[in-house]
């Protein structure tokens, strides 16, 4: 028996190559020795505005860029969260075992109550413990994920320790595994990239925009002249390039960059073409695939069906331990 793996991505918005390096990546590397679930957590999107109008779109969208990416529906569970109503079920039971302070501490909540000051909604405070129920639904013993969710799955074990203590032992305690990227940082070299900040390439963005965008990102910022040696360690593009390019061109940039032979605009004409010929399969294979939105449907159905037998039967243990049948 494979160990379970979950893992989850809103659809909110464009997926990025934050996204792809600290997280899916790493879905793709390890869909052979786990059995994996990936959710399309449409529940979680949703404490923060949004159009009704677009949200089918986006989950298409979201399912359409994981699968293009190199998650084989014939290899793991995709599926859409609220497909499956027993995610909210038990959220509801988790909440009543969870310390509102636990939930204070969350530093998400805190970043997105600031951003979100018109909005700052019940959902968004609980929204941890939503994804603890995500996770513990299906025992998900293992979880990939980028840094900014660790404090959440610490929260996972927290939960399902108290419950396993209060009613009696159900849940495994969820382990994170992080990527060799687990925090990519935005095109402004300041704040991680992100859906919400607009400082992000997609994964399936044109070689025309990847340019556009690369060509005015921050790079070091003391280096002001083209004369000036320029430092790869502080370099967020250097970053970039480490997951996009060639080892010999990346050992070169790490000298020539020191020494001022090379300046940032060729810098950055390597790394767009190399992220060009990285993403283009992804964007061909992403344009295939949302033209076929029955083929999509077919997927997700198939998905919550396997998922759906699953939380029933956690369901059933769940309720007995807590008397509740
Ligand atoms: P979300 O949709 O914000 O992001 C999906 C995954 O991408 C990672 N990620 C990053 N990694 C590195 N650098 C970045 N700049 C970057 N931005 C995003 C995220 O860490 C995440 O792994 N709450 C989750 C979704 C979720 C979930 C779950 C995850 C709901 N339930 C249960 C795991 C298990 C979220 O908002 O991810």
């Amino acid at each position: 028996m494979k160990k379970r793996l979950f893992s989850g991505i809103q659809p909110s918005g464009d997926v990025h190559i934050g996204n792809y390096l600290g997280a899916i990546k790493n879905w793709v590397r390890l869909i052979d020795q786990y059995d994996c679930l990936f959710c399309i957590v449409d529940y979680h999107a949703i404490t923060i505005e949004y159009d009704p109008k677009e949200m089918q779109r986006r989950i298409f969208n979201a399912a359409a860029v994981n699968i293009a990416a190199g998650l084989d529906p014939e290899k793991c569970t995709i599926f859409v969260q609220s497909h499956v109503p027993e995610h909210t079920e038990l959220a509801w039971i988790f909440n009543t075992i969870t310390p509102i302070g636990h939930l204070e501490r969350m530093t998400q909540f805190k970043d997105k109550s600031k951003q979100h000051r018109e909005n700052i909604n019940a959902g968004l405070f609980t929204y941890p413990v939503l994804q603890t129920a995500d996770i513990l639904l299906y025992k998900g013993e293992v979880v990939p994920i980028g840094e900014d969710q660790v404090q959440h799955v610490e929260l996972s074990r927290e939960i399902a320790r108290k419950f396993n203590m209060r009613y009696g032992e159900i849940f495994p305690e969820p382990q994170e595994i992080l990527s060799e990227a687990p925090r990519i940082m935005g095109l402004d070299g300041k704040t991680k990239m992100s859906k919400s900040l607009g400082n992000y390439i997609s994964l399936v963005e044109s070689p025309e925009s990847i340019w556009k965008k690369l060509s005015t990102a921050v790079t070091d910022e003391n280096r002001k002249r083209r004369t000036d040696p320029g430092n790869p360690d502080i370099c967020n593009l250097f970053t970039l390039h480490k997951h996009f390019s060639k080892k010999e061109q990346i050992e070169r940039i790490n000298i020539v960059c020191r020494t001022a032979e090379i300046g940032c605009i060729e810098c950055k004409k390597i790394l767009s073409e190399n992220m060009v010929e990285h993403l283009t399969p992804i964007c061909l294979k992403y344009e295939r695939l949302i033209k076929n939105t029955d083929s999509l449907v077919n997927i997700l159905q198939t998905g919550a069906k396997r998922c759906r037998r699953m939380a029933g039967e956690t369901m059933i243990e769940v309720k007995k331990k807590m008397g509740l049948v």
